[in-house]
């Protein structure tokens, strides 16, 4: 008879396989005792037809019993195999601080010599902060221009750092230089745009006539060939619904310096601001009268991504350590 004992002996799924074939493969034992069934005579061949069914049956259950074993076992020791150690001490740190972090922190450093203060405000908003008071209001196409992540009552994920604008004039009176850095939230994911990204917000409030655009353009100027180097800057017409007049603000393209490459779409210009002069419907919402005063916002992002010749900005979300060795 044939011996079925070795299925059970098998020490891994290779040599599981070569017990199949040899027994229920196309030249098989088991199948071969069914090709000779035709030399016997009818009632011997019903009863041994019979036993080799069963045969056959018992031999593919065992076999596919024996293989989910087998696999079972597999796993366990390829688990076992790659456990990591998170107790493991690394004498060499693989970490480095983060581009959006360090951008952040020269960003921040250059406002706060230039005597801005640091203001926060809450990553969860209501429409007044977020859209309202910033002469956004309910219904206006402008609103269009951010989509928004909205909760069941009525609070929002900030969409940009304006809103702590808002809280900062509800709080102090003029004079006020401020800076806001943080989180700000969109519908939005591709090359260049993910659900969540950094902004600096800028604001400065003082008596009417005390603060012209020409303020805002120095102080700019000067932010960009800080972070920049030796840029050239441009102001373009542009339109927020929270400053009149509005501009972006572009830089000459810092790959090819302003020839026109792929990074500046040929244009050898690089957009990196949003800003203009706080319009009166702002001063109106927070109850501020005879003030002047200008704003700016720009991506953390972006000025990361420029700085560091980044070219998908998810990658920054990846924590990939390969990315971050090379920020050491
Ligand atoms: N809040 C604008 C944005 O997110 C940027 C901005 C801020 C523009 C302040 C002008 C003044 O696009």
């Amino acid at each position: 008879m044939v011996d079925l004992s070795e299925i059970k002996n098998a020490l891994n799924l290779d040599e599981l396989e070569k017990i199949r074939v040899k027994l229920l493969g196309r030249n098989g034992v088991i199948t071969q005792k069914f090709k000779e069934l035709k030399n016997l005579a009818p009632e011997e061949k019903k009863k041994v037809a019979k036993e080799l069914n069963e045969l056959k049956e018992k031999a593919t259950k065992l076999i596919a019993e024996k293989k989910v074993e087998l696999e079972e076992k597999l796993l366990e020791e390829k688990l076992k195999l790659e456990r990591i150690d998170v107790t493991l001490f690394n004498p060499k740190p693989t970490g480095a601080i983060h581009p959006i972090t360090d951008t952040m922190n020269k960003i921040i450093d250059f406002f706060t010599k230039m005597n801005f203060s640091v203001e926060t405000g809450p990553l969860v908003e209501d429409d007044f902060h977020n859209f309202e008071a910033l002469n956004l209001p309910k219904y206006h196409p402008a609103r269009d221009m951010q989509d928004t992540f909205y909760f069941k009552d009525g609070t929002l994920l900030r969409t940009h750092t304006s809103p702590v604008q808002i809280r900062t004039m509800m709080k102090q009176k003029p004079p006020i230089r401020m800076i806001s850095p943080g989180a700000v939230f969109r519908r939005d994911y591709d090359l260049t745009h993910t659900p969540m990204f950094h902004q600096v917000e800028g604001l400065v409030v003082d008596s009417k006539g005390k603060v012209s655009f020409a303020n805002l353009k120095f102080i700019l100027e000067s932010f960009l060939i800080h972070m920049f180097g030796d840029v050239e800057v441009r102001f373009r017409p542009s339109f927020f619904p929270f400053t009149e007049p509005s501009a972006e603000v572009d830089i000459s393209c810092i790959f090819c310096g302003g020839k026109g490459c792929r990074v500046c779409s040929h244009t050898g210009w690089l957009e990196v601001l949003g800003c203009g002069v706080v319009d009166s419907n702002v001063f109106k919402a927070v109850g501020f009268k005879d003030v002047s005063g200008y704003a700016f916002g720009l991506g953390v992002e972006r000025f990361a991504m420029l700085l560091n010749s980044i070219g998908d900005l998810r990658s920054m979300y990846e924590g990939d350590i390969r990315l971050m060795e090379q920020f050491k």
